[in-house]
């Protein structure tokens, strides 16, 4: 005998129990279901399902009895019309289950359950104050930078004439601090009356998802509504160049504008266009990491605008390392002789980043609390050091093959020179070729090297949007140059 009659005289036999064992079998699977799944309210639903489910049974023995709902069951053979069958609506779960999920899938925060505690030891006081996001009470080193933005600053929004400057660094060096800091300055002289009352528009280019959004913020921020890229540009346009008889200043400050280029570079030259418009009364402050950014990215029209005022804030040394992770733990003594300085020398050596040398003074302190010591040490500072550097990705870049660490080098060194983290294969290319000369090396084909960049993007220590492997393919760093540096030092980092 075939398993297909078997299992249709199977389901002929359930069908034709009728009340009985059909019957029970239903109510059964309602209760359970009722019982374990459904909240109060859904299983109140369900009783009452399952009385007009009793109901229905009876008439479900006439179902069983009328030869046209008869001939229906017949085909409950058919695995797909016996679905049919258990999904009578009072026994269906589809209803509870719809109840349920849009209980369970309601958007809530999820709460705190506890408190976040206080720093109570030495240790951890010195840890919140070392963070990046701490505002720390003064900038060490920066006062002449402060002073000389402030001075712009001040004077255009005094005398109400517009104008920008081009504020520019590697990272960590303190320019976002450091101008951040001149606009509260300026704030609390507007709130003291000792500054007329100026408009500020606060964008990042790192926030925004593509630079035309950087024209939505500004209205957004300007006039509190939410408009189109198109009709932001177009209101942006006419407040700028016609500006009202009772319009009043504006400080806009554009961080990041490295990311904001785009193919056009409509936006950054629009941004520093608006400035230079009579009466726009606009002041414009720009942060970027390149410092030939307006020369060598920006069109000539464009560069020609910026070069008003610029700025650069060079890396810092350790000497000026070591004071501002000092000035940031004034009056917490938890670190012992030597060892800030230790860290300072270390990072000044690779890249001058302040962000850099607060990281590892604050997992200097995780370090030393881990040991049970009340001071960080030069131990607790080395250790710190070594676990950086043991770090999978600084393992892997030391696990490269020879050319491929070349490679990395090189994309570093694109990166430092053009500023900007995406870089086009050909011209890292470009930087290997006299790199592998001056090692001694052959100097690999075109061919070799894209094979190269494809093991690394393998690797994860590059990232490809676009993996067509030629040589205009854009490249994009995954570790940070730091790190690479880090790992392909000699001395120990
Ligand atoms: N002179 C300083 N004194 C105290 N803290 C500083 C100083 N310079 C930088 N820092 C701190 O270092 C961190 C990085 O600084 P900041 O964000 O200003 O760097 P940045 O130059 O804007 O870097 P990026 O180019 O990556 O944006 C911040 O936490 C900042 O408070
Ligand atoms: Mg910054």
């Amino acid at each position: 005998m075939s398993p297909r009659p078997i299992r249709s005289c199977t389901l002929n036999s359930n069908v034709k129990q009728s009340n009985g064992t059909a019957s029970k079998k239903l109510k059964v699977d309602s209760e359970s279901f009722s019982e374990e799944e459904v909240s109060e309210d859904s299983y109140q639903c369900s009783s009452e399902d399952e009385e007009e489910s009793s109901g229905d049974l009876s008439s479900e023995s006439e179902i069983y009895n009328n030869p046209r709902r008869a001939k229906s069951n017949n085909t409950l053979k058919t695995p797909s019309k016996a679905t049919d069958a258990s999904h009578d609506p009072p026994e269906t779960p589809s209803k509870s289950f719809s109840r349920l999920s849009i209980k369970c899938l309601t958007p809530s925060m999820h709460t705190r359950t506890v408190n976040i505690s206080k720093p109570s030891t030495p240790l951890q006081e010195a840890r919140s104050k070392l963070h990046v996001s701490a505002v720390p009470k003064s900038l060490p080193c920066r006062e002449e930078q402060f002073n000389e933005i402030y001075k712009f600053l001040h004077g255009r929004l005094s005398d109400g004439s517009g104008g920008c400057i081009y504020v520019s660094g590697v990272p960590g060096t303190g320019k976002t601090a450091t101008v951040n800091e001149v606009i509260r300055c300026l704030r609390k002289q507007v709130a003291k009356g000792e500054l007329k009352e100026f408009q500020f528009v606060d964008i990042n280019g790192m926030k925004l998802s593509e630079p035309k959004q950087s024209y939505v913020q500004i209205w957004k921020q300007i006039e509190g509504e939410s408009k189109s890229w198109e009709e932001s540009l177009r209101l942006l346009q006419k407040r700028f160049s016609k500006p009202t008889a009772k319009q009043g200043m504006t400080l806009m400050l554009v961080d990041e504008l490295d990311l904001l280029c785009n193919k056009r570079q409509d936006v950054v030259y629009n941004l520093l266009d608006w400035p230079t418009k009579t009466n726009a009364k606009l002041v414009v402050v720009t942060i970027a990491n390149t410092m030939d950014l307006p020369e060598r990215i920006l069109m000539g029209k464009v560069s020609s605008r910026m070069g008003l005022t610029r700025l650069t804030f060079p890396p810092y040394n350790h000497k000026q390392l070591e004071q501002i992770v000092i000035s940031r733990l004034k009056g917490h003594d938890a670190f012992s002789g030597g060892s800030v300085e230790l860290v300072a020398r270390k990072v000044a050596a690779v890249s001058g980043d302040a962000r850099r040398a607060l990281d590892i003074c604050r997992r200097a302190t995780e370090v030393a609390e881990r040991n049970e010591r009340e001071l960080v040490s030069m131990m607790d500072v080395k250790l710190a050091l070594d676990e950086m550097i043991a770090s999978p990705k600084i393992q892997a870049i030391r696990h490269c093959s020879e050319a491929e660490k070349m490679f990395l080098q090189a994309v570093c060194v694109e990166v430092n020179r053009t500023g900007v983290e995406e870089v086009i294969f050909k011209n890292v290319y470009y930087q290997m070729k006299p790199m592998c000369l001056m090692e001694g090396q052959e100097v690999p084909n075109s061919s070799e090297v894209l094979a190269i960049c494809g093991r690394l993007v393998s690797y994860r220590l590059l990232t490809c949007d676009n993996p067509r492997r030629d040589i205009l393919q854009k490249i994009l760093l995954n570790v940070s140059t730091d790190d690479v540096h880090f790992a392909l030092q000699n001395t120990k980092f």
